[in-house]
């Protein structure tokens, strides 16, 4: 193996560029050479590409979004167009691919393994933190402070006005962030996919806080739960419970910016040495993760196949302890 090529793909998140830096860095101190490709599988179809050097990497470290830009292609959903892609890597004599995102990503990286004669390793980065086969996935702990600290914020006005928050965050399929965030941050209830729902639930338990002298609440809501949207399970709660003055706050792409924690920092950067490790190995069709601060060497069609569940335990702990 001489020369592999790197991507960032799907939705960016805090850390994608430590794991840029790590992989380059570990390749060429491997003696590799390394190719980046911009946004995604769409830059190696448009064979849009740059050699990258250790010095092409620096000061990237701390940088929230992508060196290499990112997108979710359309196009490589087409096993014609992959055949293009694939043809373009042969013409630099590139011998392996790493992809760095979260499951969309991952599964076209397994595809185009599948597909094609080319050793593939995914690297895990999304803030949903849904991606099988690791505890964590890079830009998941950015996103998590970024979402408490808003919350803390917002926390103050609920205070001053006596008001109920509902504040939206991330998670399409996923209620990790949500749930994790109403933890850290003391969120009365949370909103998410894994659990059903109802407004007379939540009126219940807002209820309950009332009987214990409790004058503010945050509800946090998962975008991805299979109630609706944040302003109508505000709306229809206000048909039962009209004790509070009630707002809505959608975070939006706030949560997925930002420079990434040292947590981030320090997963990408061990994940994107993995990532060369097991290219040197001689294995493919890979991605590495982190599972119990260990790292782990997962087959990618299992990862794809697979949905990292809640930690259900969390839920529970919530339930007790933010009244
Ligand atoms: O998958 C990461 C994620 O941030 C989801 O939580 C969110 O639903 C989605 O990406 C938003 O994607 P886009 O930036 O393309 O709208």
């Amino acid at each position: 193996m001489k020369k592999i090529a790197i991507i960032t793909s799907g939705g960016d998140s805090p850390g994608m560029n430590s794991a840029i830096r790590s992989v380059v860095r570990t390749a060429i101190y491997h003696e590799l050479e390394c190719y980046g490709f911009y946004r995604g599988f769409q830059g190696i179809i448009e064979n849009d590409y740059k050699k990258l050097e250790i010095r092409s990497v620096s000061k990237i470290l701390g940088l929230g979004g992508t060196l290499l830009k990112s997108a979710r292609s359309l196009d490589f959903h087409d096993s014609e167009i992959r055949k293009i892609a694939y043809q373009n890597l042969k013409n630099l004599s590139i011998d392996a691919l790493v992809v760095i995102g979260g499951n969309g990503s991952l599964t076209g990286a397994s595809i185009f393994s599948n597909q094609f004669d080319i050793p593939v390793v995914g690297i895990p980065a999304s803030i949903d933190n849904d991606v099988y086969g690791t505890d964590h996935s890079i830009g998941f702990h950015t996103s998590l402070d970024t979402i408490v600290d808003s919350v803390d914020k917002i926390r103050d006005t609920a205070r001053s006005h006596n008001r109920l928050f509902f504040v939206e965050v991330m998670g399409r399929d996923s209620g990790n962030l949500a749930l994790h965030a109403s933890v850290a941050s003391g969120a009365c209830f949370v909103i998410i996919p894994e659990k059903e729902f109802t407004i007379d639930g939540l009126a219940k338990r807002l209820e309950e806080g009332s009987k214990l002298d409790k004058t503010s609440s945050v509800v946090l809501v998962a975008e991805g739960n299979s109630y609706g949207p944040s302003y109508k399970i505000a709306s229809d709660l206000s048909d039962v419970y009209s004790k509070y003055e009630t707002k809505v706050t959608i975070l939006g792409h706030l949560q997925r910016g930002g420079s990434p924690s040292s947590i981030d920092r320090i997963l990408a950067s061990r994940l994107g040495k993995a990532a060369i490790d097991v290219l040197i190995g001689g294995e493919s069709n890979k991605m590495v993760g982190i599972i119990k601060n260990e790292i782990v060497i997962n087959n990618i069609d299992t990862v794809v196949e697979n949905h990292n569940p809640i930690d259900e335990s969390l839920y529970y702990l919530n339930e007790i302890i933010s009244r």
